[in-house]
């Protein structure tokens, strides 16, 4: 699987991804806020939707180098809960250059071993938007590549609440009851449920805000903010963000020193196990 994408790739970009690889632990899941595509199109006095169809050229070389790092998980923001607000022409040119992007890549997503997953309230989407994203995921089911999901008509707001309403509902059916709701428990009341929380949240165009994206899910995530603007965020650009993130120290609340320990007891383990393993298989 992956074969396509893989056999595409230039031996230098083969190169740096090896180092990559060989350099750590790459992030399971990383999320993107693509931010900057107006901005990109007004530098160029081009209408904003120019700075769009230039973006979707960024979502497919992010996708296709994360498959080819064996990323497990990229969620992107294509279209926030807010984002309706916007003029009704951009709206519309938003949903259509969805439509297009489902249609024409589809076959090579599906190719390439790459699963399509969808959060938000979906159903305010286009009905003809509606029937071609449920095509395409359902299509797209039994892949085990990479997950890539389309926050679309999300907003992390409204996700949280809609999990507290089902909680609710569950605790009137008696199928759940208040002492057991865990940080682990509300998790699998989300959109996300199906996937680990993103070790690494991207922001383009140098914006400093969540802007309502993967609330619950980023507490702990790695931020990387870059002024660059969407449409010229490209692999090089990925790159940097994991090199970054390689060398970031994951504390999760911890002290540097107990993380330390911890590593130690783990290799320490580690050997124990193997010399055990080299004994037993005598
Ligand atoms: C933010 O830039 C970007 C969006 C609201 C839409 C993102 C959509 C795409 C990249 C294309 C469609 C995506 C897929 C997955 C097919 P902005 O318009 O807010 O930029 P600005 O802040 O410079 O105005």
């Amino acid at each position: 699987m992956n074969n396509q994408w893989i056999d595409s790739q230039s031996p230098e970009d083969k190169q740096l991804q090896a180092s990559l690889l060989e350099a750590g632990t790459l992030p399971r899941h990383i999320a993107i806020i693509m931010d900057g595509n107006g901005r990109w199109a007004m530098d160029r006095n081009l209408p904003r939707a120019a700075g769009h169809q230039q973006g979707i050229e960024s979502v497919r070389d992010i996708v296709k180098a994360c498959s080819q790092l064996n990323i497990g998980f990229l969620t992107v923001y294509a279209f926030s809960m807010e984002n309706w607000k916007r003029p009704r022409m951009e709206v519309q040119i938003l949903m259509s250059l969805l439509k297009t992007y489902l249609l024409q890549e589809i076959d090579e997503l599906d190719a390439n071993n790459v699963r399509l997953h969808a959060i938000g309230k979906l159903n305010a989407l286009p009905k003809n938007v509606q029937n071609i994203l449920n095509e395409a995921i359902e299509r797209t089911s039994k892949n085990t590549g990479l997950t890539l999901t389309l926050a679309l008509s999300y907003s992390g707001r409204w996700d949280i609440v809609r999990a507290v309403q089902m909680i609710a509902l569950d605790i009137r059916r008696g199928t759940l009851s208040p002492e057991d709701i865990t940080d682990e428990q509300f998790s699998k009341y989300l959109l996300t449920e199906s996937m680990p929380d993103p070790d690494l949240m991207i922001r383009t165009s140098g914006e400093m805000r969540l802007s309502n994206f993967l609330l619950w899910e980023s507490a702990y995530s790695e931020m990387y903010i870059t002024k660059q603007l969407w449409p010229d965020f490209r692999r090089e650009d990925l790159y940097c963000a994991l090199k970054d993130f390689l060398n970031r120290e994951r504390r999760f609340g911890k002290t540097g020193q107990q993380l330390r320990e911890s590593d130690e007891k783990e290799n320490q383990q580690g050997s124990l196990r193997r010399i055990i393993s080299s004994f037993s298989s005598r």
